[in-house]
């Protein structure tokens, strides 16, 4: 059975390697096995390639990967809630591997017809959204949010979702040419980003609230967005694309009041009972059937060429996401 693997940091492309793994074999009673379909390339997966994941460094050799798509392959004895053929999202992590045996009730049946290329991003990037969005300050029909990396796979969500809450989205790039096909998703207003970011904010939300940013930037990119806010507003950081640590003027936190908040969707797994984090996925899952929540493929690589892929990830000005298959979808 193949998988993808690294034993030691690097370059991602450099350091991954393809291996034959023993099948896991039949699954005992409470468990399943699955096949995997597909699996996307992540920011995190290449960050936790480079060893620049987390707050402390992984054991080597690791396979990477957080999430994917599959067929429940085999279940074994006491197990009803699923069955042989049903799709699910890969257990994780370590979902780079054809097969994976795991507790049943890691698992969960996804509704059919959806393009499993969709299903495949449903795990990370929508429910990301969705709580950033939901968790720190819930948006009021008519307020106004702002995000960097906007035309990121979360960006693109978040575009979507606060459309869905009433709320209307700022939404800040580094290509001016992300206008056109983030105003056609659903964003309200689209600026490239720069130092006189804050003024060409208020200036195009008028006298309108805004009290929550979204960043996944770090670096003086928190900053930016910062001055942004309403007094008393909050900021939360996501991400480090720029690889700087956050940085935040004593202007914003003392004299306005802005807090600075960090989201990480593993912290939320880890603290949410697994019926409450199933009935969020049954309730994003259909947002991917019918458009709400779709992100934008720029291409599907075969498990073969995950060197390739991983090239192509870690390159800017994409139009989507890079995704991998096992040759099943
Ligand atoms: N904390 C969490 O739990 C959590 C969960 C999910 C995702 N994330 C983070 O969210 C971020 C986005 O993930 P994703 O999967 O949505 O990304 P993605 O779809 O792969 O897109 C990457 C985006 O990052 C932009 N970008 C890259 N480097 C940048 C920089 N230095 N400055 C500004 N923009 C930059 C790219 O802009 P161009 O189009 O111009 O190249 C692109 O829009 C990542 O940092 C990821 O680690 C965090």
């Amino acid at each position: 059975m193949l998988a993808a693997q690294f034993s030691s940091f690097g370059r991602p492309d450099a350091v991954i390697e393809l291996i034959e793994q023993p099948d896991p074999g039949e699954p005992g009673p409470g468990e399943v096995s699955v096949d995997a379909e597909l699996f996307p390339i992540n920011p995190a997966d290449l960050l936790n390639l480079e060893g620049k994941y987390g707050a402390t460094q992984p054991n080597l050799p690791m396979i990477p990967g957080a999430e994917g798509v599959g067929r429940i392959a085999k279940v074994g004895a006491g197990v009803s809630h699923v069955k042989p053929g049903d799709r699910v999202l890969l257990p994780g992590p370590g979902t780079w591997r054809a097969r994976v045996k795991a507790p049943a009730k890691a698992v969960f049946a996804l509704p059919e017809g959806i393009d499993p290329k969709q299903l495949a991003m449903l795990r990370v990037n929508p429910p990301t959204a969705w709580l950033m969005l939901h968790d720190y300050v819930a948006p009021k029909p008519g307020q106004w949010l702002v995000q960097n990396a906007a035309n990121s796979g979360v960006g693109h969500c978040l575009i979507r979702l606060a459309r869905e809450a009433g709320a209307k989205s700022v939404n800040v790039v580094r290509r001016a040419e992300l206008a056109e096909p983030l105003r056609a998703a659903g964003a309200d207003v689209v600026l490239t980003d720069g130092p006189d970011l804050d003024a060409r904010v208020r200036a195009a939300i008028g006298g309108g609230a805004l009290p929550l940013a979204i960043d996944a930037v770090g670096g003086s990119g928190t900053q930016r967005l910062a001055r942004c806010v309403d007094d008393g507003g909050t900021v939360v950081n996501y991400g480090a694309l720029s690889g700087e640590p956050c940085m935040l003027d004593v202007r914003e936190t003392i004299f306005r009041d802005v807090s600075l908040r960090g989201f990480w969707l593993r912290r939320w797994f880890m603290q949410t009972p697994p019926e409450k984090i199933a009935a969020l996925y049954r309730d994003l899952a259909p947002r991917l059937g019918d458009g709400r929540l779709t992100v934008e493929v720029e291409a599907v690589y075969p498990i073969r060429r995950i060197k390739e892929a991983l090239a192509h990830a870690g390159r800017g000005g994409r139009s989507g996401k890079i995704l991998v298959s096992f040759g099943a979808a």
